[in-house]
């Protein structure tokens, strides 16, 4: 195996901090809608997380219950080794951020952050103490006399994350929490959860669908499909050592040719498909006869004097550089090209360094 999968090997256990939440076999049904399938993860302390996954995949569902708004319909919830399914929502240490900031219109921003603090049996002078520290934390407290109305999009995100911090829960749960917001402002955001974290010293849980919003904010990556766990590691472990052709496809968007599994030899495989035999590193549970996925990703592709022979199909300018797809045995492979772009229909060999491809795990289906 090479230097870069090697190191992004993880496990559970080399975690940095002790588990804040555990969730054991969770499940959820709506009727007969199974939203949640029996998931395991563990929250570390002081982590930044995201739970990362297409529409309907039960992203909200965890969330929900996590928050204590939905029940949990078999499994466990446990927060600092106490079961907590049974707790009502008021009474766990933990806050959410909703997508739309759920902003009382007719109070002002100040009030708006001080409202929880108010039920709480905070005293009076401590509550706008309080509220503006909060405020500062997310450099709003200059505006903390407007209404909602009187703020933009990104303000109106920053007065929600104060009103969610003000009373230093030990988990924020995010959903999708940017995605109102434009490209821009979503950047700018990004970087400042990601400080605010670090700085709160809290546990943040963040779900997304966007893959790079993921990779920018997070210490661990839980990638959900369809009610399960895909995978869940560092973001640069998911990236190069995807389980499965689904994971790489959705994380980065690899090129993966399937074929099947002709011999292990140590760490790596050699994998039969249309475009030839190579020995390729790859997940560790593949055996011989698997069905399987060469993954590519476009920046480990080049035009070479030699490799696969393919045709170019179209070739799209990027600003600093073009992207080419290619056709070779009816699979198509994405290559970045920085000069000097070939022609559409011109004849290119692509060439890959196997050690630094990959092969995931695939279902009979893929093939
Ligand atoms: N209250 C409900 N009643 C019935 N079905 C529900 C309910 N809430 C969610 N579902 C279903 O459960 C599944 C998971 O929904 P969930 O909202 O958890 O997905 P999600 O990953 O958050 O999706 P999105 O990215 O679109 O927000 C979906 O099939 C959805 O239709
Ligand atoms: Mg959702």
């Amino acid at each position: 195996m090479t230097a870069l999968h090697n190191s992004t090997q993880t496990k559970e256990s080399d975690r940095q901090g002790r588990p804040l939440l555990e969730a054991k076999g969770l499940f959820k049904s709506y009727g007969k809608v199974e939203a949640v399938s029996g998931v395991d993860f563990s929250l570390a302390e002081n982590s930044y997380v995201t739970l990362l996954g297409p529409s309907g995949c039960g992203k909200t569902s965890i969330l929900r219950m996590i928050g204590g708004f939905e029940d949990v319909t078999s499994g466990a919830l446990v927060l600092d080794n106490v079961r907590m399914d049974h707790i009502p929502a008021a009474k766990r240490p933990i806050n959410t951020v909703f997508q739309n900031y759920a902003l009382f219109p007719h109070l002002s921003v100040a009030e708006n952050v001080a409202f929880g603090l108010s039920y709480q049996n905070v005293p009076k002078s401590e509550i706008s103490k309080r509220a503006l520290d909060a405020l500062k934390t997310v450099r709003m407290d200059a505006l903390a006399d407007r209404r909602p109305r009187q703020l933009s999009g990104g303000q109106q995100q920053r007065v929600a994350l104060a009103r969610a911090i003000v009373n230093a829960p030990r988990l924020l749960l995010l959903d999708e929490p940017l995605s109102a917001l434009d490209r821009r402002m979503r950047k700018d955001m990004q970087i400042e959860l990601k400080e605010l974290q670090r700085r709160l010293g809290m546990t943040f849980l963040h779900v997304t669908h966007d893959q790079e919003e993921a990779f920018a904010l997070s210490d661990w990556i839980i990638v959900m499909h369809d009610g399960r766990i895909e995978q869940q590691g560092r973001p640069e472990e998911i990236y190069a050592c995807p389980s499965t052709a689904y994971v790489a496809d959705f994380i980065g968007g690899a090129t993966c040719v399937f074929g099947e599994v002709v011999e292990r030899e140590g760490d790596k495989v050699v994998i039969d498909t249309p475009i030839g035999r190579h020995l390729v590193p790859g997940v560790s549970t593949l055996s011989t006869g698997a069905p399987a996925a060469l993954c590519l990703r476009p920046e480990q592709l080049t035009l070479a004097k030699a490799g696969i022979a393919a045709h170019v199909k179209s070739c799209v300018f990027r600003g600093s550089d073009w992207i080419i797809e290619c056709e070779a045995a009816d699979q198509v492979m994405q290559v970045v090209v920085g000069v000097n772009p070939p022609a559409q229909g011109a004849l290119v060999h692509v060439h890959f360094d196997p050690d630094r491809a990959w092969v995931a795990a695939a279902s009979r289906g893929d093939l």
